[in-house]
């Protein structure tokens, strides 16, 4: 199969909108592969601050984001034999993740890499730019996104969860913050694009939100696993 023939869900928005649970939801109920594409930020950012390497360094950093050797399985992301799963979700990770993703030979860097997940049947992609650099051509592009509260209230209820203690005030600002830098940078900044539908989630739950994108797949006739 030719992979413009694959069917791409791009499913784009800000920090702590939903739209990674949202995609994977979605992905599965299709028998859809999955891509994170923020993970592959996440980890060049891991590489970076474990190897010193400066965050001001972007040939540098492309050099790690090109060598990445990363084994996405099931819900497990291996870094050589480590499971670094849990580390690439800590809010260090998060805030230099977002500082170098400003980097157009780190953006470039990666850009094979995310379109290798393209595999049939098809494919549910989040990130800021799915829809606008990675996948010009996917079939559905949504932009997933809430109020910058609630997304700090959910993401605080997630650390709770874990058991990491946060400062709802603090989420918010750093919420503030990335979505400022995600969404003013030059280079494939996160933006609401033309041909994109917009899905706010502020009053919506994960199981409406996606039914929301299914729905949506239906009526332009997609298809997933029988
Ligand atoms: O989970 P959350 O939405 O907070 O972040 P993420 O999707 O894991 O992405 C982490 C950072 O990587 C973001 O703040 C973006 O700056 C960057 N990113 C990007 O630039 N382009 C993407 N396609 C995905 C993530």
């Amino acid at each position: 199969m030719k992979t413009h023939n694959i069917p791409v869900i791009a499913i784009d928005g800000p920090s702590a909108s939903g739209k990674g649970t949202v995609a994977q939801r979605v992905a599965a109920h299709l028998g859809f592969h999955y891509l994170d594409s923020g993970a592959l930020y996440r980890l060049v950012a891991l590489v970076a601050m474990r190897c010193g390497v400066d965050l001001s360094d972007e040939t540098a950093l492309s050099k790690v984001a090109s060598s990445l050797d990363v084994v996405f399985e099931n819900t497990e992301i291996r870094l050589g034999n480590e499971n670094v799963t849990e580390a690439i979700r800590a809010e260090a990770c998060s805030n230099s993740a977002s500082t170098i993703a400003a980097y157009p030979q780190v953006r470039s860097a990666l850009l094979a890499r995310q379109r290798a997940f393209r595999q049939p049947p098809g494919l549910v992609a989040d990130g800021r730019d799915m829809g606008s650099v990675v996948f010009p051509d996917a079939v559905l592009k949504i932009f997933l996104t809430a109020s910058a509260e609630t997304r700090a209230q959910r993401r605080h209820k997630q650390l709770m969860e874990k058991g990491i203690d946060a400062n709802i005030a603090t989420l918010l600002r750093d919420i503030r913050e990335r979505d400022a830098r995600d969404s003013n940078r030059d280079v494939a900044p996160l933006r609401l694009g033309a041909g994109t539908g917009l899905l706010d989630t502020t009053s919506l739950d994960i199981a409406q939100a996606v039914d929301s994108v299914l729905k949506q797949y239906a009526q332009i006739g997609g298809e997933g696993r029988p």
